[in-house]
């Protein structure tokens, strides 16, 4: 009844255009009957499903992309007409606001849109790459990240933003694995969940919440070869068992919407993919946001080779389940001719446009469409820059400490080399997708040294190189000078934004250009070396390292890269992040990971013989038949969950509550860490399971737990996780999600190598 209301409201108020604002506000003021309260909001979609007419509610399962701070005609005349549910990427708080009054004021239901936005990693104030957010294993920070990054937007009027990325990877080639939260499904899952919270809030229709949208589904990471849109083929068990965990988790958490994704999977790209959608999506999980397209995903389903033409991919997404296409046009164009063909009926149209409304009103925005910047937090205010250096701090990993030459003594330098293309670059350290990032408001590493250093230490400062790919080493000899008149060389190297993210893939995870020589040469001056590399995927630093006596990896730290990393340096803060991500030896080990099977012949120190140890004409049976290569053997150079400290943390004393528990009920893992160094310092305890017998194989070991702890100089604490029959729970052969009784192998320590075990027996 209420909605009959608001309905010829809205009619009067078209008439009557001038007296919108007032009505509505007064209208506003009687409260309660908003659409947004969950209990009418079904039936305000079927209402306005009732009146909507064919050519609006296809508007409404189509998204087009802004035109940067204008309205053409062509823009405005489809907003008013109601052939349009979405924009993206228009920021300008103007044009936001004269479109939602288009398509609020103007169109024939007053259906507000959906401003979309790639908000990955901050808006104006960058954050930490989402790879670098995942190597602070600090969800309650994260969280507070995306809270930061959502009000930022929302106070530009986007009220949408395509992430978290929860795409597992295990090939650091692939360019987006810098969006990425690494190799896991657990650190996927947990910090998806933690984006999606800061980005959702309490509630979506809360002032400052933007919708968030897990992406994308399902299996992008695992494009062949780690190059960009790929094909990927995964096998059923391993979709379930590592790739849809962190899409389940999310859709737990009440993410608002699913983005598609842009790969072939077993040969039905996603956007097609109605095992994905309908199957898995609505009928296992019960998903009731709505799922957009990627960029013109539907429209390339023929250049994959599935359809032969724009009206079949229209077709093809539409059956199976694709709500909302986003950039091209093949619903809008296609959609009325297969439903009069009768090809699609409406009834399939409506179930696409129910939740896109749904979510709409959810939100709030037929209440609140517009955006009041004033109602906002400054951008980059001194609340927002604090969260932004405390995620860049606890995200950088010490890989590398010889002789313990850090952390810094700033009372003991006088002088410092500062070196390195990416020492002062407040663009390069920003990292991909930062459409809205402020580089003029980045804090170089050379700009918080200056001020943490004031005049008692002089600064040298040089690039050495032009950027990261530079090959013109003639500032190699200035250079080299510098580190020799200084006590110490601090090197900052890596890749510039450009060399990660979407379409920038490498197959070649070195170090770039000349920068491994610029090491060597600064090296040879005998002068204590401190490399810093930011980068936006793990790099095979074999050399690097060996050239260096202190290796830091800070990924793309974002806008406060300059004084997180000089804080790690200096001492001020020990560094605590730890590897969501196997760094191999060489990239012909990928994929390497730590969750690996273990093959029916595991190679051990024993058993692997490296090729330099093979004597020429060795019988072929006379080695090892192991799962190795010769030449790099079967470890990695830094495994996941790895990161060093200014001080030791010792485990001991693994207990578990009972050694048999019966199905059901849960067990406790508790071990004991003690700080046994002389500072204070925060270490990520970790939980490893492995299942050693099961119906199908698997992992090594799997991460089910970790916590965060700060402890004093000779502190220790017990640590305690809580195993429940789920967390043990896996796909099997009949791909249905069970827990099977047996043994289990617990682990508890500070990486994937942690050796402190202890087993229990899951009785029925
Ligand atoms: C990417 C998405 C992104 C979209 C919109 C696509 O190319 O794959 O992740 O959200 O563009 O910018």
């Amino acid at each position: 009844m209420h909605f009959h209301r608001v309905d010829l409201l809205m009619c009067t108020l078209r008439l009557h255009g001038t007296l919108v604002a007032l009505a509505a506000a007064m209208f506003l003021g009687a409260g309660s009957l908003m659409a947004s309260d969950p209990d009418r909001v079904d039936e305000r979609v079927r209402e306005l499903l009732g009146r909507m007419t064919v050519a609006e509610k296809i508007g409404q399962m189509t998204q087009v992309n802004g035109a940067g701070g204008s309205i053409p005609d062509e823009l405005a005349e489809a907003v008013k007409t109601g052939r349009i549910g979405s924009i993206l990427n228009e920021v300008d708080v103007d044009t936001v606001n004269r479109l939602q009054r288009l398509a609020v004021e103007e169109s024939p239901n007053g259906i507000p849109l959906l401003m979309g936005r790639d908000v990955i990693h901050g808006f104006k104030t960058v954050l930490p790459i989402p790879l670098g957010q995942a190597a602070t294993w600090n969800p309650d920070l994260v969280r507070r990240g995306a809270r930061v990054a959502a009000l930022e937007a929302a106070s530009a009027g986007v009220n949408w933003s395509f992430a978290p990325m929860i795409d597992v990877t295990r090939d650091p080639r692939w360019g987006r694995i810098a969006e990425s939260f690494g190799e896991d499904p657990l650190l996927h899952s947990v910090f998806g969940v933690a984006m999606i919270e800061g980005f959702q809030g309490e509630h979506l229709s809360e002032h400052g919440s933007i919708a968030a949208c897990a992406k994308h589904f399902a299996g992008y990471g695992a494009s062949e070869s780690g190059r960009d849109y790929n094909t990927t083929n995964i096998p059923e068990n391993e979709l379930r068992n590592v790739y849809l965990p962190p899409f389940k988790a999310s859709v737990d958490a009440g993410v608002a919407t699913i983005m598609a994704s842009f790969s072939d999977l077993d040969g039905v790209p996603a956007s097609a993919n109605a095992f994905l959608f309908r199957q898995i999506l609505r009928e296992e999980w019960g998903f009731e946001g709505f799922v957009v397209s990627d960029w013109a995903s539907i429209e390339q389903l023929s250049i994959h080779g599935l359809t032969a033409n724009d009206r079949e991919s229209a077709h093809a997404a539409v059956t199976a389940g694709v709500n909302m296409e986003m950039a091209t046009s093949t619903y809008a164009d296609h959609l009325p001719g297969l439903l009069q063909a009768g090809e699609v009926d409406l009834e399939l149209i409506d179930e696409m446009v129910a939740p896109i409304l749904r979510t709409k009103l959810e939100m709030g925005l037929f209440e609140n469409p517009y955006t009041d910047p004033e109602s906002f937090p400054a951008m980059s205010n001194p609340d927002h820059l604090a969260v932004a250096r405390e995620l860049a701090e606890q995200s950088i990993v010490l890989l590398k400490n010889d002789d313990r030459v850090l952390p810094l003594d700033r009372e003991k330098l006088t002088s410092l080399a500062v070196i390195g293309p990416l020492a002062d670059d407040g663009y390069e350290q920003l990292g991909t997708w930062i459409f809205d990032g402020d580089e003029t408001i980045s804090q170089t590493p050379l700009q918080a040294l200056r001020e943490f250093l004031g005049e008692s230490v002089s600064i040298r400062h040089l690039r050495g190189l032009e950027t990261t790919r530079s090959r013109d080493t003639a500032e190699f000899e200035k250079a080299v000078s510098a580190a020799t008149e200084s006590d110490a060389v601090l090197v900052f190297v890596g890749e510039e934004s450009i060399l990660s993210g979407e379409a920038h893939s490498r197959a070649d995870i070195g170090l770039p250009g000349a920068q491994l020589d610029l090491l060597r040469r600064l090296g040879e001056t005998g002068k204590p070396v401190i490399t810093v590399i930011m980068a936006g995927r793990p790099l095979t630093l074999g050399e690097t390292a060996d050239a260096t006596d202190a290796l830091l990896f800070a990924w793309h730290p974002g806008t406060m890269a300059g004084p997180a990393i000089t804080n790690v340096l200096f001492g001020v803060e020990a560094p605590s992040g730890k590897l969501p991500v196997t760094f191999p030896r060489m990239v012909g080990q990928v994929p390497i990971y730590y969750a690996h099977k273990n093959t029916g012949k595991p190679a051990t120190p024993e058993t692997f013989r490296h090729i330099d140890d093979i004597p020429a004409r060795m019988p072929q049976t006379s080695s090892g038949f192991v799962s190795s290569h010769l030449d790099a053997g079967y470890t990695p150079l830094y495994p996941f969950g790895f990161g060093l400290s200014y001080t030791e943390f010792e485990y001991s004393d693994i207990r578990l509550s009972d050694e048999r528990v019966p199905m059901g009920e849960s067990i406790t893992v508790t071990a004991t860490v003690q700080n046994v160094g002389e500072v204070e310092a925060e270490e990520v305890v970790q939980l490893y399971v492995r299942d050693p017998a099961a119906n199908v194989t698997r992992p090594v070991r799997e991460l089910k737990g970790f916590e965060r702890v700060r402890l004093r100089p000779g502190e220790r604490r017990e640590v305690s996780f809580e195993l429940t029959a789920a967390d043990l729970a896996f796909y099997g052969r009949d791909m249905r999600l069970t827990t099977e009784p047996g043994s289990f192998h617990v682990w508890v320590g500070g990486d994937s190598n942690a050796d402190l075990r202890a087993t229990f027996t899951l009785s029925e």
